[in-house]
């Protein structure tokens, strides 16, 4: 469920007309339903109550300052991937021992300033990381948590290029090689395996994938606690699919029904790494229609959005619904929905029936709330759009839209 509607004939973000904000702001915009974005995390809360988990909102999923705030208002911790996400994480002011930091590739730099400042602790993706951390936090005079992650050998059924939990991904370490690295725990002084870490992959539908994964981590935990080891938190990461199209993914509750029988009684403390379920549908991009291009064999409409906003549709040929901003009895005709850059893979929708519109009219871009704006570049020498944040009928712009002298703020012209 999401706070976007029509009023009549016109589209409405909770109490605000979105027509309104794209005459006011500028196009392309991305707007954001507070309501939307915070029920989705109270939503999960809920179904999850009887566990408490701590859940780290994913900040590679949507980074805006605002966002993140919101959600930490409302008890979020956040799951980070590199310096630059700690640094808005704790912007944001989001408490230390609320941030959880995955990633294959942390440097030396990144790795200091983690564990100066103190996080939960650091989803480990390798043996030379784990020494490398144990390394570093020793030179500090530190001992920080890590949770080893493991790469479970599990099929998510998602998009090939987002799935993370098969053993031919990057992502984790295998079982054995885990429990050999647990074997020589007591080598890492500095870095204390407190807890195990999964994260099969982004925009899963079904409960099928989650609950094979989790099962075979949690016989995994049961040998190890047999062994002697102890384990203080499981951290089932993120992945929980929307609806994009005519995808029925579990709701939260749904999910909690199956999820919770097999780590209700675990002792373990829970935590989770939601980004999508939680800001996907809680934001859209709002783009003019410039031209109405006819050739031979299509139709083009041509608006100023374009894959450096919103790289999805090119990068996995996702689908997001697209849909006018005003409503009117005019036909449906089969279009494709371009932008302007200079590349054939520009596209937002390609052959799609959608109400005819004209040049100066405006589209909304559904669903774009995660890995919109945080995928969106600069290509083409394109601004970065602005970003506005609705609540009620209050209107806050959450981040301005970029100028001309922005994007070449960091050059220099060598003589
Ligand atoms: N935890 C880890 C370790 C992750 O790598 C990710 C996402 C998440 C949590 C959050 O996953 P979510 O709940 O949002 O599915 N750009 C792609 C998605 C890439 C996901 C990367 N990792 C897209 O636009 O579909």
């Amino acid at each position: 469920m999401h706070e976007f509607s029509y009023k009549g004939s016109d589209f409405f973000c909770e109490g605000i007309k979105v027509s309104d904000l794209a005459l006011r702001f500028g196009t392309p915009l991305y707007v954001y339903s507070y309501k939307t974005l915070t029920d989705h995390f109270l939503k999960l809360q809920s179904a999850f109550r009887e566990i408490d988990p701590l859940i780290c909102f994913s900040v590679k999923a949507n980074s805006n300052l605002s966002v993140l705030k919101a959600l930490v208002d409302k008890g979020a911790g956040l799951d980070i991937v590199s310096g630059g996400e700690l640094f808005r994480a704790k912007k944001a002011g989001c408490p230390l021992s609320k941030i959880v930091y995955a990633s294959v590739g942390k440097t030396d730099k990144e790795i200091e300033d983690a564990v100066s400042s103190g996080i939960l602790f650091f989803n480990v993706e390798s043996l030379p990381e784990l020494e490398n951390i144990n390394r570093i936090a020793g030179r500090l005079g530190k001992t920080v948590k890590v949770a080893l992650r493991i790469n479970p050998d599990v099929e998510a059924k998602t998009h090939k290029f987002i799935t993370t939990g098969k053993i031919t991904n990057k992502f984790g370490i295998d079982f054995k090689t885990a429990g050999g690295i647990i074997a020589l725990r007591k080598r890492f002084r500095h870095a204390l395996i407190a807890g195990l870490h999964i994260h099969i992959g982004s925009q899963i539908t079904e409960s099928g994938p989650f609950l094979a994964a989790i099962k075979k981590i949690t016989v995994f935990i049961s040998r190890l606690k047999d062994q002697g080891v102890p384990i203080e938190y499981l951290n089932i990461g993120g992945g929980l699919g929307i609806i994009y199209s005519r995808e029925t993914p579990q709701t939260a509750a749904e999910f909690a029904s199956k999820i919770l029988p097999l780590l209700r009684n675990s002792g373990l403390k829970i935590i989770m790494e939601p980004g999508r379920f939680i800001v996907g549908s809680a934001g859209i991009l709002v783009a003019r229609v410039l031209y109405v291009k006819k050739t031979p064999l299509k139709k083009f409409v041509i608006v100023d959005g374009a894959m450096n906003d919103l790289i999805r549709p090119a990068l996995y040929d996702a689908h997001h619904e697209i849909v006018p901003l005003h409503r009117s009895k005019r036909e449906r005709q089969k279009v494709d929905i371009v932008g302007p850059i200079c590349e054939s893979g520009d596209f937002l929708a390609k052959g799609r029936f959608v109400q005819s519109v004209r040049a100066g009219e405006y589209i909304a871009v559904m669903s774009a709330g995660a890995y919109g704006f945080s995928m969106s570049s600069n290509y083409n020498s394109r601004p970065r759009a602005a970003e506005i944040m609705v609540r009620g009928k209050e209107v806050i712009l959450i981040g301005r839209r970029e100028t001309y002298d922005d994007l070449i703020d960091r050059e220099e012209i060598a003589v």
